[in-house]
Formats: structure tokens, C-alpha cells, sequence
């Protein structure tokens, strides 16, 4: 494994502030050093790409893992200056931009830079300072020019990682596929206690957090394991929520324990809170703003390829049929127990977020146009036991009028090489998307490509397997396997991997491909490869 000492000394980073001997606040050369240890124990972060520049993260945090609700990560006081540089090499010497950035006290001091500036389609190294302290060195990329042609990208899928489930060796072996950019596709925390499975390791303070100190130390915690904090030194991101992020199953106001609405948003907006600060989130942008926080947006890179990054949790109407007892968040209905599963009021990404998406799928030059999004898209019928067929009530399953809407909006606008990426199901999934689930015969229009988890525990296999028969748009599923996806695009193609780890409570676990499959363009709908 590596920890975060071989990373600094691979990143070539003279060990300073809280390594940093007495004698330097003496002798004044290093200037004040860092009491109680090193404020950024939590590394770096570098996201949304654009030709420009970037975001670049980090959090002061000495002590990451404070129980003082009133110092969090062990800082106190207010704003304080940073310095920061940018370096056209990774040994920091060709230096083309330093100034400074601000710890935003009101954000646990985090920092969320804006970089601009700098040549387009190219990597970049970073690093903070403060005091005598620096950061771990950090590497960031910009966008192609709108565009401009670019003959390939890489980047990688990841969803779904529970702490206590297993070690992030799924995000050292993704670090390593050395992609250009990395997707979080949700549940990048787990707010809950795992209870009834087994664990390798605990959540730091034992407790579901439903405040702002508490989300904090959760993402803290996630933070400091080295893996997850050496991918994101490494690799630009782009990021978007599930549900654990907050609670399990939660949409819009409505918690999954049927809490009142009013006490469920202040737990959403310390929850909110809490992911913007840990995230290279562009604040220009996306900013806390009254318990909400407008996550959605679109990230093109040259000509090759567009994303939109939806949010499938902030705008969703509840989950239907809701209120039935022991009916909390998702379950199995029928298009007979439940018709309100086809009420077309019913929606999921909510008007402005719906019209958004369908206005910047229908202008977008991009060869590829790829849709990154939290929950399985495709139809998928379990067969019950007493032979009729449910839809699981809390991914698009649960809202099969917005998902024909958008099928509809990608069929008619002739949108160029839709591609779907989802997370949250613990599998991995290929799937062609009919623009109509319920008649065979209708067309691809749309891919899916599902990645499975990074640790947290899988479907029941043999029940998921037994569906396949009433799912032909199903080309390949597989929930035995931890892991993610990593996407090669070329204006041809789009060839992605599922890389499985040999086993999450390994911390040392293998990699291998358990399938590949190819997008061709101009030809919907992925095949084995
Ligand atoms: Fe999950």
C-alpha cells in the first residue's frame, strides 16, 4: 500500500510545517510553524476542468478528526491566506502562476481556488503553502479549447464506497490506470453504521451523522485514508452525489424515516455543507445557498466528448407510493399496487434541471455526449414470486415518465452518441436504453454503462441473474466484483473496462478486467468486446 509518506516523497515534496524542526521558528527562515500537527493532513484535490484552468482544494485540518464542534479539523479563528503555486513540471520548478488563496472559515476551512489563466489541454502540478507548511504536490489538467479536436481521453467511474466495507484498493489500482479525469457517481460517503454485515475498519465516531460537525469527521475520515487522497493528488475530478451522502434513499425534502420535511432539510444542508467543502468544487459556481447547493453542470472537453453531471437527489419528487407501511425510501411495486409510478407529474430531475439537460444535449457538437448520473437508468423487471413484475422504486425505475422524457429529448434532438454512466446498484451493468421499455421493438437510442462499488457490499447475484430473462436490453451484469470502470474515447469508440479488485477487505487486493465492452460511434447500444 501506498501510504502517505511514499507519496510525498514520490510527489518529491520537502517535508516541512509539522516535520519541520524547532530550531526553523527560531532561526525564523521556515516563519511560524503549525501547531499540533500538519494542517493539510487532508492532501489535495484539483476538478472541474476547464480550458483555462481549474479548482484546486485543499482543507487546513491539524487535527482532522476534532470532536470540538467548535474547531473543526482542529482550526479556529477566521479567513486565513494561503500560498499557492502552479508549475508546468512536476518538480515544481517551472513555475508559471503562484499568489494566494483563502481558507474560508465558514467552510472549515476549506479552500476552493479558482485557477485561470493558464494553456488549455494540459497537465499541471500545484501545491499550497502555509507558514513553514506545505501541501502534498498536486496534479491538475485543463480542458481543450471548445472545440478543438482531441484524438482521446481517458477517465474512470467511481461509486459507492463504504469505509467500513472494505480498503479503497479499488482507487489505488484506478489512480494507476493514470486517467485523465475521475467521476464520483455517488455515495462517496455512508452516513450510516454497518450493523448486520461484516466490517474491516470503523466510521470514526460511531454515530449516523445528522450535523455539520459530524458530515465533517465523516468526510475527514474518508480523506485521510491514502488511497482516496493520493487519487484525487493525482487525478482531476468531477463529482456528483447519491444518496448517502446525506441518508439512505432520501429525495428532495423527504428523508427515507418520513422525519418532517422542515427538521430533514437542515440535516440536508449540514450534509450539503459538508460535500461542498470536501469537494473541488467550482464556488463561482456550486455554493451552499439556503440549504441547497446547484450541483449540476456540463464539462466539454474539445471536440471529442461533453459531460452532464446530474443530480438525482435535490429535485426528485418522493419515491412513489411512499406512505404504504414499512414503505420508508425504495421498495418493489407493481403497475398495479402502485399507478402512481406512471403519474406524469411525477419527476426526477425536476423542471429546471429537466429543461437544462435537454437544451444542452440538443446544442452540444461533442462526438460523444456522455451523461453521468447517480442510479441505474435502464428498465429493469423483477419477476416476483407470484409472477408480476416490479420496478424498484427509488432509481429511474421509480420514474419511468421522466426517463422516456429524456429518451424522447436524445431520440428527437438526434443527440450525437448519448452514454450513460450510473452508479449506486453494486454491480456492473451494460445496457442498451430503448427509448420504449415496453415495447421490444423499439430503438436503442441511448448506452449504460454501470459500474459496480468500490467496497460496499453487492446485490444478491443469483436473484438479479434470474431477471436477465425478462431484461433483453441487458447486455452483461455481474454483482460479485468490487471495483470501477475505465472509459477510453476516441472519436471511433468508447472502450470501457470493468476492473474488479480480488477482494475489498484486502487492502493488498489484485486487479483484473472482468469485461470490456465498445461503444462504436453512430451505433447505440454497447457490445462485448
Ligand atoms: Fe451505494
Amino acid at each position: 500500500m501506498v501510504g502517505r509518506r511514499d507519496f510525498l516523497r514520490m510527489s518529491g515534496v520537502i517535508l516541512a510545517g509539522a516535520f519541520a524542526p524547532a530550531c526553523a521558528r527560531q532561526s525564523g527562515v521556515l516563519g511560524p510553524l503549525w501547531p499540533g500537527g500538519d494542517p493539510f493532513s487532508l492532501g489535495v484535490a484539483s476538478g472541474e476542468p476547464a480550458p483555462d484552468g481549474f479548482v484546486l482544494w485543499t482543507r487546513l485540518a491539524p487535527d482532522p478528526l476534532s470532536k470540538d464542534p467548535g474547531s473543526p479539523g482542529g482550526m479556529s479563528g477566521g479567513d486565513l491566506g494561503l500560498g499557492y503555486e502552479i508549475a508546468r513540471d512536476e518538480g515544481m520548478r517551472d513555475v508559471v502562476q503562484r499568489g494566494s488563496a483563502t481558507a474560508e472559515a465558514a467552510f472549515a476551512h476549506s479552500v476552493h481556488l479558482e485557477v485561470t489563466g493558464l494553456e488549455p489541454g494540459r497537465p499541471y502540478w500545484y501545491r499550497f503553502t502555509s507558514g513553514a507548511a506545505q501541501s502534498p504536490i498536486g496534479r491538475a489538467l485543463t480542458a481543450p479549447a471548445p472545440g478543438a479536436p482531441l484524438a482521446k481521453l481517458r477517465f474512470a467511474c467511481a461509486s459507492c464506497s463504504n469505509y467500513e466495507a472494505g480498503y479503497f484498493a479499488s482507487y489505488r489500482h484506478l489512480a494507476a490506470e493514470n486517467p485523465d479525469l475521475v467521476l464520483f457517481l455517488g455515495d462517496y460517503i455512508y452516513e450510516y453504521i454497518e450493523t448486520k454485515r461484516p466490517t474491516v475498519r470503523k466510521h470514526s465516531d460511531d454515530v449516523e451523522p445528522t450535523t455539520l460537525p459530524g458530515y465533517r469527521n465523516r468526510y475527514a475520515q474518508y480523506r485521510l485514508d491514502s488511497d482516496l487522497q493520493n487519487l484525487h493528488g493525482s487525478v482531476s475530478a468531477l463529482v456528483t452525489w447519491d444518496d448517502h451522502e446525506v441518508q439512505n434513499d432520501y429525495a428532495d425534502r423527504w428523508s427515507q424515516d418520513f422525519d418532517d420535511p422542515e427538521h430533514f432539510l437542515q440535516r440536508r444542508a449540514a450534509a450539503y455543507q459538508a460535500f461542498y467543502e470536501h469537494m473541488p468544487l467550482r464556488p463561482s459556481r456550486v455554493r451552499p445557498r439556503s440549504g441547497s447547493l446547484d450541483l449540476y453542470g456540463r464539462f466539454g472537453f474539445g471536440d471529442l466528448l461533453e459531460f452532464s453531471v446530474l443530480d438525482g437527489r435535490q429535485y426528485r419528487s418522493r419515491e412513489a407510493c411512499y406512505a404504504k407501511p414499512d414503505h420508508g425510501g425504495g421498495h418493489v411495486e407493481t403497475d398495479a399496487s402502485c399507478p402512481e409510478l406512471r403519474d406524469p407529474h411525477r419527476n426526477y430531475l425536476g423542471p429546471a434541471q429537466e429543461s437544462w439537460l435537454a437544451a444542452s444535449l440538443s446544442k452540444s457538437r461533442a462526438r460523444w455526449n456522455v451523461i453521468a448520473q447517480d442510479v441505474l437508468m435502464a428498465q429493469l423487471r423483477e419477476r416476483l414470486p407470484d409472477g408480476k413484475i416490479g420496478f424498484w422504486t427509488d432509481d429511474w425505475n421509480g420514474y419511468p415518465v421522466s426517463r422516456r422524457k429524456l429518451l424522447q429529448t436524445i431520440h428527437d434532438q438526434r443527440v450525437q452518441n448519448a452514454l450513460v454512466l450510473s452508479g449506486d446498484i453494486h454491480s456492473f451493468w451494460a445496457n442498451d436504453l430503448k427509448l420504449d421499455f415496453d415495447d421490444p421493438r423499439s430503438p436503442t437510442v441511448a448506452s449504460e454503462l454501470v459500474g459496480t462499488s468500490i467496497t460496499s457490499y453487492g446485490l444478491p447475484y443469483d436473484r438479479f441473474a434470474g431477471y436477465l430473462a425478462d431484461n433483453p436490453h441487458v447486455r452483461f451484469f455481474d454483482s460479485r466484483w468490487r471495483g470501477y470502470m475505465v472509459s477510453d474515447v476516441t472519436p471511433e469508440r468508447v472502450t470501457t473496462r470493468f476492473q474488479a479488485i480480488s477482494n475489498p477487505q484486502d487492502p493488498n487486493a489484485a486487479l483484473s478486467t472482468l469485461a470490456t465492452f465498445v461503444v462504436e460511434d453512430g451505433k447505440p447500444g454497447p457490445v462485448r468486446g
